[in-house]
């Protein structure tokens, strides 16, 4: 008898997913299926950064590579929760960029493989049975994927984007978004800052007033920092510089701003009985994170802040991302004239379509080769719009604006 895997993954699989449709409009076979030339497509659909990652961190890789002893050493299995010196390290890193004054030590971080994985595991840490999760609407589609794994949650969902204005509007509503929290008491409410997929960076003011409520109703506050360093604007807001307290949990990653991706590690910044939490339950998930990656990061960031290197890096990187970011605001005003977000940071601009996301993405597509995501993944507010990705197209600005021209005499005929 040919066995069957569990009901539970079988739906899962079953049903139309937003993130496999998203590796899926990225994926070059895929372009030769719907029988485009990939040569010709102009793809915004990949959520991936594409500028270089720095040389001292290639170096790095390389010295321990060539190095017998060391190489022999990032063999080894490391700690479930990372090595010191990359928890230190990575204090170090945070103290550098974002200010000495950050209540966080190594005790409060706990390194998994990525940030994906470490956030599924997190709601298996937070979450039980019956409990509620928040989310903003729109918000990244992994979070409710992340979640199914979880019997019975709730996701209940605060929409931000004014659809009528096309507006980012979490600010203004910071008072009826910690009303809310209070009524719903959800066990953890999960924030993007910059957002994916809106690109924008909430007030300092909005996190406070989630803040406080979160603390009265006994939540957590989780922010997924995945684009904290793509970020352009001269001031920070002031939560980029806060540890991690009783109610508030950061969850960063390598994978943006060191064009880490496929080579990532991630990192969770939380009180120390998360982080306890974190070494029983990696254990038996992940067992421990790849050694090579931290040690190349713990000599990476030893020496860059040593020398002061890794500022000016993440400023250039940073730059880049603004003027894509530019183009894409700018060619869509030029050609399609349609309402899109000025993104703050991250890789994203959400524009709004005036018509169903994902019909409008198959006749583009077939009509233009060109590649958008449809906004339904995202959440109720995104039905009738789509996300551009302008991360894959950071050295091909003249590319963002030949998508448009050519979404444009489409649209026209
Ligand atoms: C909001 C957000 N969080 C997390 C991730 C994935 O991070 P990692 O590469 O660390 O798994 C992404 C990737 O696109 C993302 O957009």
């Amino acid at each position: 008898m040919k066995p069957t895997i569990s009901k539970k993954v079988s739906s899962f699989k079953n049903k139309k997913s937003p993130i496999r449709e998203i590796m899926d409009l990225a994926n070059p076979e895929f372009f030769k299926k719907a029988g485009l030339n990939p040569a010709d497509v102009i793809s915004f659909s990949g959520g991936w950064v594409n500028h270089e990652a720095p040389d001292d961190l290639r170096n790095a890789y390389a010295q321990i590579i060539h190095d017998t002893k060391r190489f022999h050493a990032s063999g080894a299995y490391p700690p479930t929760i990372g090595m010191p010196e990359c928890r230190k390290a990575i204090v170090d890193f945070e103290k550098y960029l974002y200010g000495e004054e950050i209540d966080l030590a190594p005790e409060n971080i706990a390194i998994g493989c990525n940030s994906s994985q470490m956030t599924a595991n997190l709601m298996n840490i937070i979450l039980d049975a019956g409990d509620k999760l928040m989310l903003l609407d729109p918000a990244y589609p992994n979070y409710p994927a992340q979640v199914l794994a979880i019997d019975n949650i709730e996701i209940v969902r605060f929409p931000v984007l004014d659809t009528t204005e096309w507006k980012f509007v979490a600010d203004e509503q910071k008072d009826e978004f910690a009303t809310f929290i209070r009524k719903e008491k959800p066990k953890m409410i999960l924030l993007c800052a910059p957002d994916n997929p809106t690109s924008q960076i909430p007030s300092t003011a909005f996190i406070k007033a989630a803040l406080d409520a979160a603390t009265e109703t006994g939540s957590f506050l989780v922010i997924d920092f995945a684009y904290k360093e793509l970020v352009w604007q001269d001031e920070l807001p002031e939560y980029f510089s806060w540890g991690a307290n009783d109610n508030f949990i950061s969850i960063r990653s390598n994978s943006k701003w060191c064009r880490g991706l496929g080579r990532r590690l991630g990192w969770i910044e939380a009180p120390a009985e998360i982080v306890a939490a974190f070494e029983a339950v990696q254990g038996s998930t992940i067992l421990c994170p790849d050694t090579l990656h931290q040690m190349a990061l713990v000599d990476y960031i030893n020496a860059g802040i040593a020398a002061n290197s890794i500022k000016p890096y993440i400023k250039e990187i940073s730059l880049l991302y603004q003027k894509a970011a530019e183009q894409t605001v700018a060619s869509i005003e030029k050609h399609l004239g349609m309402p899109c977000l000025v993104p703050q940071g991250g890789l994203y601009t959400v524009m709004n379509v005036n018509m169903d996301g994902t019909e409008f993405t198959r006749k583009v597509l077939e009509n233009t080769g060109v590649i958008v995501v449809p906004g339904w993944g995202f959440g109720d507010t995104m039905k009738n719009a789509v996300r551009l990705s302008y991360g894959p197209l950071v050295h091909d600005l003249v590319k963002i604006d030949e998508a448009m021209q050519r979404i444009s005499k489409y649209l026209r005929k």
